[in-house]
């Protein structure tokens, strides 16, 4: 039994530890105190500077701190980037080791999917529209591997870029609807300087399609603009927003003005609405989002 007062954090997790078993990490798990705040960070690896603020804020606001690395098949469409994803273990061990994180939680796809493997987690309310009309499938694929993270790792926080505004949505509404006493840290979007939001997925550009790809954030702040300049007709807002992209370069997949919870499109802005788009720069497909009262 576990004597938690005289427990340091470091006595317990003197340095990163590497854990790819699953019965290891609910082991591990299973030895905290009850009364441990555990950070949890989920993330398909080649961390960039964004993963690595979520990374900071669970290490500043929990005892223990949890990333999982694991490119998710599940949540990959057929003719998607699974194949392709970025993947580079060794450099996100070595990034990480600059944090005070406790655990790299690795696990092999066919452990966590083995023969048989047949539960889906369905949020279709969240899930149908946006990313998952393009993607049809993503987000069923990312609420059961999440589920199963969570289950594993038993955060009391897990921190989610909001960048993925629609993924966050989907996991909040699966952690309050089954009851998981997880409770999610949505983090700040983090830019390069000129306003690209971060994404593992930008290696993918060349040269011009990565000044093309500044259209998602020049787009947003169109809207914004007219916006704050008294525009509120959806139509009108998302009409400029689309030529822009289009002049860029850029093919918009969706751009729409939402209500910021239930994620319904609205035809009428207000300061509650979220503007939320995707692009194909070239083959890439970006997200972005941001509220409409900049
Ligand atoms: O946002 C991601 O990187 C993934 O969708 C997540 C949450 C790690 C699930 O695979």
């Amino acid at each position: 039994m576990h004597d938690c007062h005289n427990e340091t954090r470091k006595a317990e997790t003197p340095e990163l530890k590497l854990v790819s078993s699953i019965t290891e990490m609910q082991e591990i798990r299973q030895s905290f105190c009850k009364s441990k705040s555990i950070g949890f960070v989920p993330t398909m690896g080649y961390l960039h500077q964004g993963h690595l603020s979520l990374v900071e804020a669970s290490t500043r606001a929990c005892e223990i701190t949890i990333v999982s690395i694991f490119v998710n098949p599940m949540q990959f469409g057929a003719g998607e980037d699974l194949g392709t994803y970025p993947r580079d273990l060794e450099r996100d061990i070595e990034l990480l080791s600059a944090y005070d994180v406790d655990y790299v939680f690795y696990p092999d796809a066919k452990e966590m999917y083995p023969a048989g493997f047949g539960t889906k987690v369905e949020i279709p309310a969240l899930s149908t529209g946006l990313c998952g009309a393009s993607r049809p499938g993503h987000f069923t694929g990312v609420a059961t591997v999440v589920l199963k993270l969570v289950n594993i790792t038993r955060p009391t926080q897990m921190f989610m870029g909001i960048k993925d505004f629609q993924q966050t949505a989907v996991l909040r509404a699966m952690l309050k609807d089954l009851n998981l006493q997880t409770e999610i840290i949505a983090c700040p979007i983090v830019r390069e300087p000129d306003g690209l939001a971060l994404s593992s997925r930008n290696v993918y550009l060349d040269a011009v399609q990565r000044v093309q790809a500044l259209c998602l954030h020049n787009a947003i702040k169109l809207i914004q603009a007219l916006y704050a300049d008294g525009i509120t007709d959806s139509n009108q807002l998302i009409d400029g927003a689309t030529d822009l992209i289009s002049e860029a370069g850029g093919q918009v997949d969706y751009i729409q003005i939402v209500d910021s919870t239930s994620l319904t499109e609205l035809p009428t802005a207000n300061d509650n609405c979220r503007i939320v788009l995707a692009v194909f720069i070239g083959r890439t497909r970006l997200i972005d989002n941001a509220a409409i009262r900049a």
